[in-house]
């Protein structure tokens, strides 16, 4: 109802606009009803010497600008108001622009997605699948955050292509405890506080857990000694670990502990933790505690 008495102010102020005699005319033919006729006649009752040089006086113009003004104002309210209260026809299906299926495994489940070919493996991780463990640190392959195992490889999710996964078995840090036990691993980062804010700690134990199988395989660093003469396993030097970790930053700084949790599964022999809790004692007696000279 608003918005039809709207479009009839409309349509009254355009046909105001003409001239003076024709609207006279108009509004005798025009089928108005007996409110817009009223208004007309008072507009057009109007001192004729208000008009201006352009046939227009200022009160009838502000006049029609406001009822122009109100009429566009309700058809927007009410017309707004029925074009949101219309059901939706179409239900909102996502399109995927150079859409690829991909047939993969993700911690041991089989999953069928489609998707542009071009997501890499990290969003697809995180935005198809909710499997937030693994994190976007740079996204240029520069901080190790993202790293996943590929087929027991590590691999830098952020610069993996999804589509290259096809067929093959992908590991994340969600992945690895089994039954309800930790992986190994991450037992020893917990026990040697091998994290602080934890962002880079996904990252660091899929590198680790992987680190593993490579020394087991036999696969060189930078910093083996003897490559030529060295077959089997390489036994992991602490060196060794902080070269093949080198890859993942921790803005931390808890490499000294990260690398003795990697010593400790490595060796399968307990590492000391450089740190311990206190006692009860020691907690009821801050005398025995550091004391912080930092004022
Ligand atoms: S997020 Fe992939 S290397 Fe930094
Ligand atoms: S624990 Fe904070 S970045 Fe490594």
């Amino acid at each position: 109802m608003y918005t039809s008495q709207a479009f009839r102010f409309c349509r009254f102020n355009f046909a105001h606009s003409k001239s003076y005699e024709s609207m006279t005319e108009e509004n005798q033919n025009e089928g108005l009803t007996e409110d817009e006729k009223a208004l007309l006649s008072e507009i057009l009752s109007e001192d004729v010497s208000d008009l201006s040089e352009f046939g227009e006086s200022r009160r009838n113009f502000l006049k029609q600008l406001t009822m122009a003004g109100g009429g566009i104002l309700a058809f927007e309210l009410f017309g707004g108001q029925e074009l949101l209260a219309s059901p939706a026809t179409q239900p909102f299906t996502e399109s995927i622009e150079n859409a690829v299926t991909l047939s993969f495994k993700v911690n041991g489940a089989k999953k069928s997605l489609s998707l542009d070919s071009r997501m890499t493996l990290l969003d697809t991780l995180r935005e198809k699948l909710q499997l937030t463990g693994s994190k976007k640190g740079c996204d240029h392959g520069q901080c190790g955050a993202c790293t996943v195992m590929v087929d027991g490889k590590r691999v830098l999710s952020c610069l993996t292509l999804a589509a290259s996964c096809t067929n093959k078995s992908v590991t994340t840090i969600e992945g690895l405890a089994k039954d309800g036990e930790l992986h190994p691993m991450q037992a020893a980062f917990l026990k040697h506080d091998g994290f602080q804010c934890g962002y880079c700690t996904p990252g660091q134990i899929c590198s680790a857990v992987a680190l593993l199988s490579e020394a087991k395989d036999g696969e060189m660093s930078y910093v083996t000694a003897n490559v030529q003469t060295n077959k089997g396993a390489v036994i992991l030097s602490e060196e060794e670990i902080r070269e093949r970790m080198s890859g993942n930053i921790c803005r931390c700084g808890a490499y000294p502990n990260i690398v003795d949790a990697i010593r400790e599964v490595h060796t399968g022999k307990g590492v000391a933790q450089n740190w311990e809790f206190v006692d009860d004692n020691q907690a009821s007696n801050t005398s025995d505690l550091p004391k912080n000279d930092n004022k």
